[in-house]
């Protein structure tokens, strides 16, 4: 059951796809006050607050402030408010248990116990917005109707659940032949190597530089024969440069965002002063969507657009204000205050909020400032891309994520979790944001594994990649000028090359697992506690997530641990593999246990009844097999086992899931065998795992 409430005049997000009548009944829950967006909701002690996907902190966001502003933040401590995505969908879960999403573009703050632990509250400027209230059985019913509210999450191309190799940095053809040679000659598998800013001429979005790529076509084919698809950035913004078509061609038709006086809006990324396009406009939207058409044609699949929050390095009147003060101390005693205002000017030249006022967007006729609608220009950044590579390779699907955010984008795109660092506390947030990311539509994403930010360690390498075997988007991804963490620059390199095979045994389930819960809006990632709501000792349980239908993860995320505790909700299979790839398993009873997990060994569960299958190890997709599998279970006290499998060629934009293949496993005399010999799989062995407790 949903309830819609509209006030004052919407904006149209297309956040959502349903078409609800508005509800006359007054708003349950929550208090609202006066014409702003200010509405309270008294939680009990031990009342959860779930959701706001892209965001700090934990999966239980009780006791703190964030914020829904799509920001540009480069470190992610916990004080931080808001991250690249605003998703403004709550799940309490206390005294009552429902959802609520706020669709409004503007910010809004959360402040969830923080300044009163009993208090919810949600304010923000806005006046328009619409806000709806979701009530369900349970937290499983509750998002999937949050989910078949929004519609259904965008899928990508198989070979985007590959490992992904990525840096800030590669800016030649030889950069991209000496990873992929690497790779090889260590047996490390890889999908695609990621094209950062680098590969552009002076950062213009769609130009390629001739002079370090001089054969850029024939190097995407080249490594395309080879196994590995090259993956181009795009940037929000675009450089104000004379002769550059797209710029030209956007000032031409009117397509930037205007400042007050009509004139294109300035402001200063990469390429120095750009202007940014006006996704708002769909016209625009079209306009630039084509644009993705100059890389396809030379054998381009797969794009990441950045900086379209948007990041703003400065702006002209931001600029014209720093010098100012700083002309108006140059000839005093610079003492404390001036020393910090100084640091604040130069501070408060990027990503002003006082930027965000300064241009506008045109939608039907009507002339919006941007921070109205600010949370949205990422969204229809990814809109227009989508749509526009929709249009370019029609029945053919294409990777595409972005990095900032609005629930709506979740149908177009995937998302990556930003410019974390190579800290331990990164790995856990990761950790955690999976299932409120998922809550929220967004399943395909993944962090940068490794860090972002600053150097990265083997150890870390490695506990993190353990954890990304299970993330849809496995990319190792850093900055320029950090330690270089490609696999191939760690002294030892055998490790990895069987971790990333077994990423590769897992896919077939996965691409499984990921396009069911898409088609069926459901959560790939979920907390312990949405399936096993009536054990409370679950609630608080933020570090082990289940995965699918079949599994449970339970992550080592510090360093120097030599294992970590779990607790299970019920008895499970304890899958553990060591350094050499050895598996052992064994039945573990309800309750908690100590797993003692060497850094090269790594554990996860299979649930009660179920089983997981393995494909034969592959080093990318197009030599994966997904028709051969062997498969470990759990049974307990059933003779028949049962999974409902999806798969299909990874490219086509046709997906039906009518087609399962139901693999169906019962126990006979001689062992547990398929019960149907014509499902088109073959199963090389079987190993079912039986207990009674
Ligand atoms: C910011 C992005 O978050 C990061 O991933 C990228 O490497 C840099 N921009 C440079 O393009």
């Amino acid at each position: 059951m949903i309830k819609k409430y509209n006030f004052g005049t919407v904006f149209p997000t297309e956040a959502v796809v349903l078409d609800l009548d508005l509800c006359s009944d007054p708003m349950p829950y929550f208090s609202k006050k006066g014409e702003h967006l200010d509405l309270t909701y008294i939680l009990e002690r031990e009342t959860i607050v779930y959701g706001l996907g892209e965001s700090n902190r934990g999966i239980n966001k009780r006791g703190y402030l964030y914020e829904s502003f799509c920001s540009d933040t480069s470190t992610h401590t916990p004080d931080i408010f808001s991250m690249y995505g605003a998703h403004n969908f709550l799940l309490i879960h206390g005294r009552d248990t429902f959802g609520v999403f706020i669709d409004c573009p503007e910010k809004v703050c959360f402040d969830i116990g923080y300044s009163d632990y009993e208090t919810l509250r949600i304010t923000s400027d806005a006046v328009d917005y619409t806000i709806y209230v979701i009530d369900g059985t349970n937290l499983k019913s509750i998002v999937k109707s949050f989910r078949t509210l929004i519609g259904e999450s965008y899928i990508p191309p198989k070979w985007a659940l590959g490992y992904q190799q990525s840096r800030w940095g590669y800016s030649k053809e030889s950069d991209f032949y000496e990873i992929a040679d690497q790779y090889e000659k260590l047996d490390i598998p890889i999908e695609s190597i990621y094209m950062d800013i680098d590969y552009m001429e002076a950062y213009k979005d769609f130009t390629v530089n001739h002079t370090n790529f001089p054969n850029f076509k024939n190097m995407v084919s080249n490594l395309r024969s080879r196994g590995i698809r090259l993956v181009p950035i795009i940037d929000a913004g675009v450089k104000i440069e004379k002769g550059y078509s797209v710029y030209e061609e956007g000032v031409k038709k009117g397509y930037f965002c205007e400042s007050e006086s009509g004139k294109p809006f300035v402001a200063a990324v990469w390429p120095g002063r750009v202007h940014f396009p006006d996704f708002i406009n769909p016209d625009a939207r079209a306009w630039f969507g084509e644009k993705y058409r100059i890389l396809t044609d030379c054998g381009i699949d797969g794009f990441w657009n950045d900086m379209n929050e948007p990041a703003i390095f400065y702006s002209e009147e931001g600029l014209e204000e720093t010098f100012a003060y700083l002309d108006s101390i140059r000839d005093t005693n610079i003492g404390i205050k001036e020393s910090f205002g100084m640091r604040e000017a130069i501070d408060n030249l990027s990503n002003n909020p006082k930027d965000y006022e300064r241009f506008y967007h045109k939608f039907n006729g009507d002339r919006i400032v941007h921070r109205k609608l600010h949370n949205l220009y990422g969204y229809m950044m990814t809109r227009a891309a989508s749509e526009g590579l929709s249009t370019i390779q029609q029945e053919k699907r294409f990777l595409l994520f972005s990095r900032a955010s609005y629930i709506g984008m979740h149908r177009y795109g995937g998302i990556w979790t930003g410019d974390n660092s190579s800290w331990w506390e990164h790995l856990l947030l990761n950790i955690k944001m999976m299932p409120s990311l998922n809550m929220c539509g967004f399943l395909y994403s993944g962090a940068d594994l490794g860090g972002f930010g600053c150097d990265t360690t083997y150890d870390l390498m490695i506990r993190w990649l353990q954890f990304g075997l299970f993330t849809p988007l496995m990319r190792n991804h850093s900055a320029i000028s950090t330690r270089e963490q490609e696999l191939y620059q760690f002294p030892s390199t055998i490790y990895f090359s069987k971790l990333l095979k077994y990423r590769y045994r897992l896919l077939p389930y996965l691409y499984s697992e990921f396009v069911k819960a898409a088609k069926r809006q459901e959560m790939l990632f979920l907390p312990i506690a949405f399936e096993y709501e009536s054990d409370s000792l679950t609630k608080s349980i933020e570090d082990q997530l289940l995965v699918g239908e079949c599994l449970m993860t339970a992550p080592v995320y510090t360093q120097n641990a030599g294992g970590r505790y779990v607790y299970l909700p019920e008895s499970m299979l304890m899958v553990k593999y060591n350094s050499q790839f050895e598996r052992t398993c064994k039945i573990l009873e309800k309750g908690h246990h100590y797993i003692e997990l060497g850094l090269e060994e790594f554990v996860f569960f299979i649930r009660k009844n179920k089983f997981l299958f393995l494909a034969p190890e592959a080093n990318n997709t197009d030599s994966l097999d997904c028709s051969q599998f062997e498969i470990i279970g759990y049974s307990n006290q059933t003779d028949f086992l049962s999974y409902e499998y999806y798969d299909d060629d990874g490219l086509s934009t046709k997906i039906d899931l009518s087609n399962l293949i139901k693999i169906s496993l019962k126990k006979q005399t001689s062992g547990w065998a398929l019960t149907d010999s014509t499902v088109p799989i073959k199963i090389t062995k079987i190993e079912i795992f039986e207990a009674s407790f």
